[in-house]
């Protein structure tokens, strides 16, 4: 069954493939008209359909969003959030920001008052305390009133249709049998389809009803029928059920925000991602500063020397992170420009050492925590017009709060915020009073979607999943391409991840040789291997302009990309 069901959607995309190709780059195809790349096949071919139809890469991104949250519903979403960076024909960089709010009832101390009487539960991960105020309806509308081409109703159809009706890949298979009973424990039930979740199975046709209801009101109705009205006040009520302190004020006054994109140069190239609230591009900013300080490009990547310079370069970054970062709102721009600035980098990379490793506790005092699974998703899309467009969302966690409603899952971010004084979230990032908990604050993130341009011309959109390895993954990417690797070699190679807290060194199996590991280990290095750092979707555009979509194969994943 799971053989003959991805044989099928592999000869569909195959066929997409044989109608359009332009050129063969190495082992890669490439396009003229469009591309798409994201973490489903069936989302890929919601957003080559709509291009096909006469869309745009913003139409096209509304939907691949959307065809995410009917089918790859572990970080595909309606009720969570992200951020976009598109780059425009004019040559302009956008970056628009639809990241999650805290309820305006929240308060510093909710999550150390929640434990302390409900000392089983995890408040922040789990159920309606952890969510915030969803982002992704009003961000997607935001991006396509400003810069869509066909109606809004047009570009949610595939994703309606999939709700309706699709069939589970195997991967998917196994995540919602993973978490089944955790979404039946928090709901309270389950979605009809999982109703006997002894049968799920590769292949099985999963029919979303209240998800495809949902999707037509969205797409006929925009982002009102969302955040105003009925919905907002049942949204509300049901959250209070379970415990949360969200009022309809709190969805009606949810507003995405443009905001000025992180602009870094490197090594000639720029890169142009994400400013606060996420930390990607200050962290970028510091990784690319401090590389060059280094000579990093002068260091065999992957080499004892290359993952000691990482590693000190990661410490910084988080420390860093930790110190200062958050909300924009609550963060003091004059601290903001003095820890960007070039001086301030050197420094930085003047305090590491060609040899000694410096342990975490140099920049604060350590406290047990661990990294522990996360999910996103990215997206990018491409069209003719010079649209290029790289968003990552997120419900968190995976399957996000696990509370299911109407079809949707909320999100759990409330975890991105420093929840407990003392103790570390979910990706082992320990209390900071710069992400505390504040009403209508956004939590801080580290997705970094990117545009790498070269020449004044954009070259790649890029982006990955991975929580807090997000940044370094991003860094070593680009890293290696401005080497002059190739996009896909550079996704392919496996990677490493070290930041302030735990104080050691995450590699991705196989990222360095036994030789490497152990002289590393005798600098005091503590050495974590695992299984997977992030999954990969990008898209690449060649001199001629033609576009080659990657996706990356190398991982565990539904990850696809194709064009036209
Ligand atoms: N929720 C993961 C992030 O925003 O970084």
């Amino acid at each position: 069954m799971r053989h003959s069901f991805m044989r099928l959607l592999h000869i569909a995309l195959g066929l997409i493939h044989l109608f359009s190709i332009e050129e063969t780059t190495g082992q890669h195809v490439s396009f003229h008209r469009g591309a798409v790349s994201a973490a489903h096949p069936l989302a890929v071919e919601a957003g080559l359909e709509i291009l096909k139809s006469g869309g745009n890469a913003i139409d096209a991104a509304v939907a691949v969003h959307f065809a995410l949250a009917s089918v790859y519903q572990i970080a595909g979403n309606v009720a969570g959030g992200g951020f976009a960076v598109v780059h425009v024909p004019d040559g302009r960089i956008l970056t628009l920001d639809f990241r999650e709010t805290a309820p305006a009832a929240a308060y510093d101390s909710m999550y150390a008052y929640l434990m302390a009487r409900y000392p089983d539960t995890k408040p922040s991960l789990e159920g309606a305390t952890s969510v915030g105020i969803p982002g992704s309806v009003a961000g997607l509308f935001a991006l396509h009133d400003s810069l869509g081409s066909l109606p809004w109703h047009r570009c949610l159809q595939p994703a309606i249709q999939l709700a309706d009706s699709h069939r589970l890949t195997p991967y998917m298979a196994s995540q919602w049998l993973r978490h089944t009973s955790d979404i039946k424990r928090i709901s309270g039930f389950l979605p009809s389809f999982l109703l006997h979740d002894d049968s799920l199975y590769p292949g099985q046709l999963v029919r979303q009803s209240e998800l495809a209801n949902l999707l037509r009101r969205i797409a006929a109705f925009g982002p009102d029928s969302f955040y105003h009205g009925t919905f907002a006040l049942q949204m509300a009520d049901f959250l209070q059920t379970h415990g949360g302190v969200h009022t309809a004020e709190d969805f009606a006054s949810y507003q995405p925000v443009w905001r000025k994109p992180e602009l870094i140069p490197y090594r000639g190239y720029l890169i142009a991602t994400m400013p606060l609230p996420s930390a990607g591009g200050i962290g970028l900013r510091h990784f690319c500063g401090m590389s060059e300080s280094l000579n990093l490009h002068r260091i065999k990547p992957y080499s004892p020397r290359y993952a000691h310079y990482f590693a000190e370069m990661a410490k910084r970054v988080y420390a860093h992170r930790h110190k200062y970062l958050g909300d924009p709102r609550d963060t003091d721009p004059d601290i903001l420009s003095r820890i960007t600035s070039d001086t301030y980098i050197r420094q930085m990379a003047s305090s590491i050492s060609p040899t000694f490793r410096t342990p975490s506790a140099a920049f604060g005092t350590p406290s047990p925590a661990s990294i522990e699974s996360f999910e996103t998703t990215h997206y990018c899309t491409a069209d003719s017009t010079g649209l290029l467009v790289s968003i990552t969302t997120t419900l968190n966690g995976y399957f996000g709060s696990k509370l299911y409603f109407h079809g949707m899952f909320f999100n759990n971010e409330m975890d991105d915020f420093s929840t407990l004084p003392g103790q570390s979230n979910q990706f082992g990032l320990p209390f900071s009073t710069a992400n505390k908990v504040r009403p209508n604050r956004r939590m801080l993130s580290s997705m970094t979607p990117a545009i790498l341009l070269h020449r004044g011309l954009p070259i790649a959109a890029v982006g990955t999943p991975g929580g807090t390895t997000i940044i370094t993954n991003i860094f070593q990417v680009l890293e290696l391409m401005s080497r002059g690797w190739p996009l896909e070699k550079a996704i392919d190679q496996k990677k490493l991840h070290a930041q302030w807290l735990p104080d050691e060194l995450i590699v991705e199996n196989g990222a360095l040789n036994p030789t490497t590991i152990k002289k590393l280990q005798k600098m005091g290095y503590q050495i974590r291997e695992i299984e997977q750092i992030g999954i990969f979707n990008a898209i690449y555009i060649t001199p001629n302009r033609n576009f080659v979509p990657l996706a990356d194969s190398k991982r565990k994943g539904d990850s696809c990309a194709s064009g036209w």
